[in-house]
């Protein structure tokens, strides 16, 4: 009995632990204080985007050694990894969205969030114009402000080839919009093929459901995509699943060229054994209404009739990325994305630090280098402030015009501020690669992860469990990880939900 009391109290002491510290985490990030305002006497710091690199500069920065500017044409962080399950109405879109607002709110001084549309950065005037893209403009929506420092993280768009139809007829995937759209056309697909009267010809073109591209975004889309349609569409069109069918395109001879050999076999097992078709070594030429025109490597070019077409092709640089390398074409030579020195600066501008997919170095377009990168950045501007703060008094004291008496401890105040400034090194930027994860359908995923110094690869349901384990507890926020676990309750419970706008 004694021992039943303990335990009881211990249960109770845990609980009523655990309750408050949930309650205390959810009331101050409902409840942000006061923040100090804008400081005159603090350089201006602009960062433009709100996606991996800049969000997580944000995070890690304290403001309180600038007047910081984000602006961004999306007021919203959004969590790309999950992107996929969104499409297919695994997860909510408002789940993996987490308000930019939010963030800055929490940081000790104020950060204005510009919902707008950078269009340019003048390099040689240090200086961004941006403009309000929504519906409902301001009276004077394109303004220009000046920055001190700029950090530049925008991302890159989808690369389209210019090849004929794209832009117009496949869905992307690389915003929450994108998503959404895809969710519409997706959805569409399936009514139209059960309207009746529809051929069988037509029902399997409908049915018929092709992604371009076998990097990482491709085999994630085809394999939520298998999911959808092998766990709902079953259960709420039975007539109309021995029509469906999934097939990915890749124009190099295998897919996932950045994952190991074996994970790559066993992803083309498991898409075999879903009945994925995989056409490796074949180009998509073109995009046409009901339609994709392929080109195999060792064969003539055809057409393959399908109701939805997922790009996921790769990246490119923006329109607004390119135009700021053309202004500094001695130092920007490549059109890949922004060059930078070790310190994330940009060459040529080194009032500017461009971090994430808008640049070309030897690290991968992943959120997990442009994450790493705003953290880094977070570090390096707490010692540049100092540094700066540093420089303006050496300057003021060499303004500063004393009697001859003082000139002596004059310059030794001046050799102190000189040898502290000296003192701040800045480090380069050093990457360290946490490991790769997919998704690839049927509750199965692939892993590879640097452990004790070697790669280790793992795929199956386990590996699902980590993968799904690894991202809820990567999400931004509380709410984030509640919203997302509470959409897998759902789906898994209830199925995904197929009623349209
Ligand atoms: P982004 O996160 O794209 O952010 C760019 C920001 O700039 C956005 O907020 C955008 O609104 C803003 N912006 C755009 N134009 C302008 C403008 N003119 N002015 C101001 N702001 C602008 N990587 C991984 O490591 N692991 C994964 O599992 C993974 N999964 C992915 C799944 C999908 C479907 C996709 C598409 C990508 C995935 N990635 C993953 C890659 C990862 O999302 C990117 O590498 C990452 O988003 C890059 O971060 P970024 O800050 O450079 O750009
Ligand atoms: P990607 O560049 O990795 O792959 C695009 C693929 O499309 C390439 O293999 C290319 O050969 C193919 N392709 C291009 N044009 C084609 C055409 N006309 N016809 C047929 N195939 C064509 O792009 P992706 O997958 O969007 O990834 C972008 C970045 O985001 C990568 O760095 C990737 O690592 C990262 N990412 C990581 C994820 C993860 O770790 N789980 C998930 C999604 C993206």
């Amino acid at each position: 009995r004694g021992f039943l009391q303990i335990l009881g109290r211990v249960t109770l002491v845990t609980v009523v632990g655990a309750a408050g510290t949930f309650w205390y985490i959810t009331y101050k990030d409902r409840n942000p204080g006061p923040q100090l305002p804008f400081d005159p006497s603090k350089k201006t710091l602009v960062i433009l985007g709100s996606g991996w690199g800049a969000t997580s500069l944000l995070k890690g920065m304290d403001t309180t050694d600038y007047n910081t500017i984000v602006i961004s044409p999306k007021n919203f962080f959004l969590f790309t990894p999950l992107l996929p399950s969104v499409a297919v109405g695994t997860l909510g879109a408002k789940s993996i969205l987490q308000p930019t607002r939010y963030v800055a709110r929490h940081k000790a001084r104020q950060v204005s969030v510009i919902e707008a549309e950078a269009t340019n950065v003048d390099p040689v005037n240090k200086t961004v114009t941006f403009t309000d893209t929504s519906p409902l403009r301001p009276l004077e929506p394109t303004r220009t402000i000046p920055y001190d420092y700029l950090v530049y993280a925008v991302g890159a768009e989808t690369q389209t080839f210019g090849i004929p139809g794209v832009k117009e007829r496949a869905c992307f995937m690389k915003e929450i919009g994108d998503a959404e759209q895809m969710q519409a056309r997706f959805l569409d697909c399936i009514e139209t093929a059960a309207f009746p009267g529809t051929s069988e010809e037509e029902k399997r073109r409908l049915l018929h459901m092709v992604v371009v591209g076998g990097g990482p975004t491709g085999i994630e889309m085809a394999g939520e995509l298998h999911d959808f349609l092998e766990e709902d569409l079953k259960s709420w069109y039975p007539e109309l699943h021995p029509y469906v069918r999934i097939t990915l395109v890749e124009a190099l001879p295998s897919v996932l060229p950045s994952f190991s050999k074996e994970l790559i076999a066993y992803t083309e097992r498991t898409f075999k054994e879903s009945k994925i078709d995989i056409l490796t070594g074949t180009m998509v030429k073109g995009v046409s209404e009901g339609s994709v025109r392929l080109k195999p490597k060792d064969s003539k070019e055809h057409d393959l009739p399908c109701g939805l077409v997922v790009w996921a092709a790769g990246n490119k640089a923006r329109d607004i990325s390119r135009n700021l390398m053309a202004q500094l074409p001695d130092h920007q030579t490549n059109k890949r994305g922004i060059l930078v020195d070790d310190h994330l600066r940009m060459l040529g501008a080194p009032s500017i630090f461009a971090i994430g997919d808008c640049t070309a170095t030897s690290y991968a377009p992943t959120a997990q280098v442009a994450s790493q990168q705003g953290a880094y950045l977070a570090r390096m501007f707490k010692l540049i402030a100092k540094r700066d703060e540093l420089a303006r008094k050496l300057d003021e004291l060499s303004k500063t015009s004393d009697g001859k008496d003082l000139e002596a401890s004059k310059s030794k105040e001046t050799e102190s501020l000189a040898k502290q400034i000296e003192r701040i090194r800045l480090k380069p930027f050093h990457y360290s690669h946490q490991g790769s994860l997919a998704y690839i359908g049927s509750d199965k995923a692939i892993a590879e992860l640097p452990i004790f110094g070697r790669e280790w690869t793992s795929g199956g349901v386990a590996t699902f469990l980590f993968w799904r384990s690894a991202y809820l507890s990567t999400l931004f926020s509380l709410r984030n990880r509640a919203l997302v676990a509470g959409d897998w309750m759902r789906t898994k419970f209830f199925g995904r939900d197929v009623s349209r706008e």
